[in-house]
């Protein structure tokens, strides 16, 4: 892919960009067979290969420049904005919905935060699609000031984007480099953006964690179901579930699955899914994984693992070791910490593992592993 921003300079945040895609996945399974390589009997299986652009289901915009002519897209080194609204990495419906939203921070004058001076208000725009189209924008506010003017303008941008289903303003007060706050405050009746992945409608809320790429995560949770039905465990943890993925995919007439998650907007959410969809022997808990696991009785058959970059940890990979548990599905998107992981699991012996491609022209990976109880 080619990238007229990068090659210009204003853009560096795509480190591979230029080379060519076979090159790039061929880097990525290397760095993480190498990250891997304590374990010689792991068998690769090929690359989950992704579109090499137009594969981001979510951008996320600073806001600069000035009232009359906002940039959207990162700061330059200097703190001035470089607009990158025609970024080649958004999906090619969320690229094409960014110039309305920019001419609504005009209309509704929503003064774009300035750095160096501390004015202004919008600090970003956080923008997902959904796979059938549809829209969720947050405005990223350094207060709730401007949030009457932007409910008063809002019937316009519904009609410039009539695929606009969700809307909120979050509150990010202070001054530092955090993409958002805590508060969130809904602006449309619909909460929730409906993310269909493989027949299943996850519901993704406007704080929630979605995977990146939609289709790489549908094969992804294939193939997390695929190895769960190869072992055909009759009891499953999900932990680290956010919505729900990997859960609602593995659930089957016989098997009890537990999802647990941090965020309990995430748990609420996943169990809506579950109710929509009848699916039988599903529940899910907020709570800390870890705290859970141990306060558990027993264990289940198969632990579905899918924990942020710095990986579930000691005190986790402990509670697994003296567990019964035969089966761990482990998909990671860091596998520096997945390497830290598997060697204090020293009683499972990793079997398979696979490389999903969820971020072309970065160095970033998604990488899962099958591994099975010595
Ligand atoms: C990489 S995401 C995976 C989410 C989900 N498996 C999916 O496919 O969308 C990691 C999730 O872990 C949650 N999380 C972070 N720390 C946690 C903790 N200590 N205990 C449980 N969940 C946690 C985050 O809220 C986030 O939803």
């Amino acid at each position: 892919m080619q990238c007229h921003h990068f090659d210009a300079g204003r853009c560096r945040s795509c480190a591979w960009m230029g080379q060519a895609y076979d090159d790039q996945v061929a880097a990525k399974q290397r760095h993480c067979r190498g990250l891997l390589a304590a374990w010689p009997d792991l068998t690769w299986l090929e690359p989950h290969r992704s579109r090499e652009e137009g594969f981001r289901n979510k951008a996320k915009m600073v806001v600069a420049g000035t009232l009359e002519a906002p940039t959207l897209g990162i700061l330059d080194p200097s703190g001035a904005g470089v607009d990158l609204r025609d970024c080649g990495l958004h999906e090619p419906g969320l690229a094409a919905a960014l110039p309305a939203l920019a001419d609504f921070v005009t209309r509704a004058a929503v003064a774009p935060y300035d750095l160096a001076t501390r004015r202004g208000e919008l600090k970003h725009l956080l923008v997902t699609r959904s796979p059938d189209g549809e829209l969720m924008v947050r405005f990223v506010l350094r207060s709730t000031e401007p949030v009457t003017r932007i409910r008063k303008h809002l019937p316009a941008l519904h009609a410039a984007l009539p695929e606009l289903v969700v809307v909120s303003a979050n509150v990010q007060p202070e001054h530092k480099a955090v993409l958002e706050g805590e508060r969130e405050i809904a602006l449309s009746p619909r909460e929730t953006l409906a993310m269909r992945v493989n027949g299943l409608t996850l519901r993704l809320r406007p704080q929630g964690f979605f995977q990146t790429n939609t289709e790489v995560a549908a094969a992804l949770y294939r193939q997390g179901r695929d190895w769960v039905e190869e072992v055909a465990p009759a009891s499953v943890w999900d932990l680290y579930c956010g919505v729900g993925g990997f859960a609602l995919h593995v659930a089957a007439p016989g098997r009890l699955v537990t999802g647990v998650e941090v965020s309990e907007e995430a748990v609420a959410a996943a169990r809506a899914t579950a109710e929509d969809a009848r699916l039988p022997g599903l529940r899910f808990e907020a709570s800390d994984a870890t705290t859970w696991a141990q306060a558990q009785e027993a264990g289940p058959e198969l632990v579905v693992l899918n924990p942020p970059r710095r990986g579930v940890g000691p005190e986790l990979c402990a509670w697994l070791e003296g567990s019964g548990v035969g089966h761990v599905v482990y998909s990671s998107c860091n596998a520096v910490s997945l390497a830290r992981d598997l060697a204090a699991l020293p009683s499972f012996a990793p079997r398979l593992a696979r490389l999903f491609d969820m971020f072309p022209q970065t160095t970033h990976h998604e990488v899962m592993v099958l591994l099975e109880r010595r």
